[in-house]
């Protein structure tokens, strides 16, 4: 026989299933969140002139982030840089003080840049050192971007530029027909030959 559940019933699935799922997404963001193994990538000559610290933590679903910090590092070493691309946990044995160029690079999450490498870039004394913000996501990246932003210069970091690259949102203007991660790559390679020409 069917039985129609009562109002409050409902109201108690309702409760039941948004709590469910505030559980759900608490687990899914301290996971992405964790600080990830110790990456090192390099590029260029270990002679060159200048050199660039490159750091991320890389979020376990996509990689997004690595291929856009690689993407910025390659332009770099195209100009006789010295780039490396390190995850927060092989940074932290280096010394910053020696590069010309530093880049953070953040992925988003709950409108946020992530723990790992914000919580590493409070640590750091930057006074007088050229930054560049990199800010990756879906597509809601401005709080983020802004938090990074500020943080960096917080900590005595002169900001060279900002930028935000997503993986859902469309990177370009409408009527460009591209993969969304590929056009990512060419626009952060534009941006890294303008920051550039601060040196
Ligand atoms: C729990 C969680 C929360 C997220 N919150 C945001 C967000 O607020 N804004 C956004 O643009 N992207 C958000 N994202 C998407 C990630 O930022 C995105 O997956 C990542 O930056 C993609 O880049 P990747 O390839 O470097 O991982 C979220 C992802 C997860 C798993």
């Amino acid at each position: 026989m069917i039985k129609w559940i009562s109002l409050s019933d409902f109201w108690k699935a309702i409760l039941v299933g948004v709590g469910i799922m505030l559980v759900l997404w608490l687990v899914v963001s301290l996971f992405v969140m964790r600080k990830a193994e110790a990456i090192v990538w390099e590029t260029g000559a270990h002679t060159a002139s200048r050199n660039a610290i490159i750091i991320y933590n890389p979020d376990p679903f996509y990689n997004l982030d690595e291929q856009v910090c690689k993407a910025f590092a390659t332009t770099l070493s195209n100009s006789n840089w010295y780039a490396q691309v390190l995850t927060v946990k092989a940074i932290e044995e280096s010394n910053l003080a020696q590069a010309d160029l530093i880049v953070f690079c953040t992925n988003t999450y709950n409108w946020a840049p992530d723990t790992a490498t914000m919580d590493f870039l409070k640590t750091q004394n930057l006074d007088g050192m050229k930054c560049v913000a990199l800010t990756l996501g879906m597509g809601t990246t401005d709080r983020a971007q802004r938090i990074l932003e500020e943080t960096i210069e917080s900590r005595g970091g002169e900001l060279l530029g900002s930028k935000a690259y997503w993986l859902g949102k469309p990177n370009a203007e409408p009527g460009v027909v591209a993969p969304n991660v590929h056009i990512a790559k060419l626009l952060v390679a534009e941006f890294a030959d303008e920051i550039l020409k601060s040196f």
